[in-house]
């Protein structure tokens, strides 16, 4: 397909709402069309599914249901907004996508094999160009998001937020482990930085990834001689 797939990953509070605008605005700024969808959602069929599945309601699935779920949602969501979004040549942008489902539906116990299966099913073939994976201690995370829980309207921590520590702890080992296996797609990202490294760390991962499309344009915004 013709545009480029970009998905971010990483434990709750690590920053991917956040950078995923900053790299919006970099993108646009040069001129490319970008859409940003997120996970589980992004499409009108897939949010009123996200609803079930971040308030709790699916609990009661299981596991193995919950992770059918996150399958029919991420199926609409590849069919209705990132696939036509790809076959028109745009940048996509979307937080959270199949590694979520591998990393939080492995750590509660789903078999790896039926996760493949309905991953295969669910993403139909449209894999991510790059995965930006922002990794930060657990205790980061979900500091950074009892801070943003008092100063906006989120309502405080949802399904997957309000979890113990150990699970956020193993979560993020399970992301690390997958960057390590997947390495030709994965960027490791350090999110424990401040706002404007992180954002330069993503850049420069997108920059290497893409050279061609963003040719004569170096991580600080100035275009070089080259592309002059
Ligand atoms: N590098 C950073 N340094 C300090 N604060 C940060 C950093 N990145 C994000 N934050 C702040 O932490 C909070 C969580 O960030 P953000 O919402 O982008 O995380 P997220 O990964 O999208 O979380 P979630 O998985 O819950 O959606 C926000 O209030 C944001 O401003
Ligand atoms: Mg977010």
């Amino acid at each position: 397909m013709a545009g480029h797939f970009i998905t971010f990953e990483g434990g709750e509070g690590a920053g991917k709402s956040t950078q995923i605008a900053r790299l919006k605005s970099f993108l646009e700024s040069r001129g490319k069309t970008v859409v940003v969808t997120r996970e589980p959602g992004g499409s009108p069929g897939a949010e009123k599914i996200r609803q079930l599945l971040l308030s709790g309601e699916a609990r009661d699935l299981g596991p193995r249901g919950e992770a059918m779920l996150f399958a029919a949602a991420r199926a609409d969501h590849v069919d209705t907004t990132i696939k036509p979004a790809l076959t028109r040549g745009d940048w996509v942008l979307c937080d959270r996508y199949a590694d979520s489902t591998r990393v939080y539906q492995g750590e509660a116990g789903v078999d790896g094999a039926y996760l493949k299966l309905l991953e295969t099913a669910a993403v139909a073939g449209v894999y991510p160009d790059l995965t930006l994976l922002i990794d930060v201690p657990a205790e980061i995370g979900l500091s950074r998001v009892a801070v943003r829980s008092k100063t906006d309207d989120s309502g405080g921590p949802d399904r997957f937020e309000g979890e113990a520590m150990k699970v956020h702890q193993r979560r993020r080992k399970m992301f690390l482990e997958l960057a390590r296996e997947e390495a030709h797609r994965f960027a490791v990202i350090d999110g424990s930085k401040d706002l404007d490294q992180v954002e330069g760390a993503i850049q420069e991962a997108v920059l290497e990834t893409f050279p061609e499309d963003l040719q004569g344009i170096s991580k600080a915004g100035t275009v070089t001689e080259a592309a002059s």
